[in-house]
Order: C-alpha cells, then sequence, then structure tokens
C-alpha cells in the first residue's frame, strides 16, 4: 500500500533522512524507533508532506505518487499523521472541524466518552487550552472519523497517562487491520503492546535495523549504539 524508496530528506541545506525504504501493507504496523534526533519526526513530516521537508526518492500510496502532490492533497488521499505536538486553533470548534469529514455527531460524544474527554468537548475551540493528554486524545478521536489508509502516529504515548495509554492502546488494536501503521515512540513497552508485525531502527536518518518485537527486546537491553553490531 505504502511504498517508499530511497527517501532523502533535505532541512535547511542539512540532510535529515538519508536513503529510507519502507513498505507498509493494510493491517500491518511498524513501529518506527530510535535516537533523539535521528531524523523520525521528519521521515513522517515528508511522508506527509509539510514544506520545508525538500524531499526524493519516492512515496507511493497504492501506486500514486505523494511526492507530487500537496498536504491537503496527500490528506485526501487517505495519509493520516498524530502529531508529536499537536497545534491549537482558538475560534473553530473540535466538532466543527471534525464535521468537514464526518457527520456522524452521536458516534463523535460515544467516542468523546470513552477517551474520558469532558462533556463538553465537542464545543471547545480546537485544542484551544488543551492539556497535553487531552490534545493527543483528540488526535485519536479525529482518527476514529476520519477513516484514512495510513496513520502515522508520531510519539502518541507522550503525555498520557496510565489510564488513557490504556484506551488508546485498545482503539488502536481494535482498528489495526483497517489501515497501515507506522507508530514512532520511544516506550518500546508500548510499542510492544501493539504487536508490531515490524520494528525499525532509525539511525542518523538510515533505517539500521529491521526485524520483529525481539528487536525491541535487543534495545532494551544493549541501547541503540550496539544493536545489530
Ligand atoms: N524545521 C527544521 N529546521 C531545522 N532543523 C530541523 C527541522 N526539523 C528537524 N530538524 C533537525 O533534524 C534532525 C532530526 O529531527 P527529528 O525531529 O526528525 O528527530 P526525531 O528522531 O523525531 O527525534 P525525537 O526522538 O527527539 O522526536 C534534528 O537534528 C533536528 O534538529
Ligand atoms: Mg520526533
Amino acid at each position: 500500500m505504502l511504498e517508499l524508496k530511497d527517501i532523502k530528506v533535505k532541512i535547511n541545506e542539512t540532510n535529515i533522512i538519508k536513503g529510507v525504504n519502507l513498505n507498509v501493507k493494510q493491517g500491518e504496523l511498524h513501529a518506527l524507533i530510535g535516537p533523539n534526533g535521528s531524523g523520525k519526526s521528519s521521515l513522517a513530516n515528508a511522508i506527509v508532506g509539510r514544506e520545508q521537508y525538500e524531499t526524493t526518492g519516492s512515496v507511493k500510496l497504492n501506486d500514486l505518487e505523494l511526492l507530487e502532490l500537496d498536504v491537503t492533497e496527500r490528506a485526501k488521499e487517505g495519509v493520516f499523521m498524530s502529531f508529536q505536538s499537536p497545534p491549537s486553533i482558538p475560534g473553530i470548534t473540535n466538532y466543527k472541524l471534525l464535521s468537514q469529514f464526518s457527520k456522524q455527531y452521536e458516534k463523535y460524544l460515544e467516542d468523546i466518552e470513552r477517551l474520558k474527554l469532558q462533556s463538553g468537548w465537542a464545543q471547545r475551540d480546537f485544542n484551544d487550552g488543551a492539556s497535553g493528554g487531552e490534545k493527543k486524545k483528540n488526535e485519536i478521536l479525529q482518527l476514529l472519523h476520519i477513516n484514512p489508509k495510513l496513520v502515522i502516529l508520531d510519539e502518541l504515548d507522550t503525555g498520557l497517562d496510565v489510564d488513557a495509554l490504556k484506551i488508546v492502546k485498545e482503539l488502536i488494536n481494535e482498528h489495526k487491520n483497517k489501515f497501515g501503521w507506522i507508530v514512532i515512540s520511544h516506550n518500546s513497552s508500548v510499542l510492544r503492546s501493539l504487536n508490531p508485525t515490524h520494528v525499525h531502527i532509525l539511525k542518523d536518518g538510515k533505517i539500521t535495523n529491521t526485524g520483529s518485537v525481539e528487536l525491541l527486546n535487543n534495545i532494551d537491553e544493549q541501547g541503540f549504539s550496539d544493536v545489530g553490531k
């Protein structure tokens, strides 16, 4: 479904991603882990098409070349990303924004309750004044209603308390087969609990190791610098 070929990303003349190949099929969950600053968020941003990321190579979603499309067009084709630091948009409510994609208001209210967000959440301005954890829950809430093809979660677990994390993990597992997933996290136990089909280590802009969930155990024991040596 998603096919990355020799992706290179430059930001302000600096090479950040230095040749990444990756294939993600529907129902697969690819865990992406690696040291701070190794390029995980940059790779995700390049796939969704954020402007300042100068990207070469090929990013195909069901044979459609995404690099020729802008960020909005890619989203319309079914690329969804939850941000490491989600933005706020004062002046537009959570539901107003979501209703551009989905009119299932009753289901929206149910999901708000399931995620234990406040009852007035739908009518609050988008992420305005929201806590870090509430913003992360809002990302999942959108995901449940947008129905994309490819889901990229960048550090979704950061800022979520244990109860929230449990609900989010359940929701991801329930919807796992519907989408293709790239999940970025520093927390190997969170990644393990999502039963990833593939695990990749990104170091200095390159995927240095690909394996099964076993690879996460090796990282826990040896750290990033020794894995794969
Ligand atoms: N817009 C930008 N301008 C300048 N440098 C950038 C920009 N975006 C990313 N970088 C640099 O690219 C490198 C990779 O950053 P990136 O955010 O992709 O890392 P990461 O693997 O997601 O790290 P973390 O685990 O801390 O989230 C860093 O050195 C960062 O400073
Ligand atoms: Mg990051």
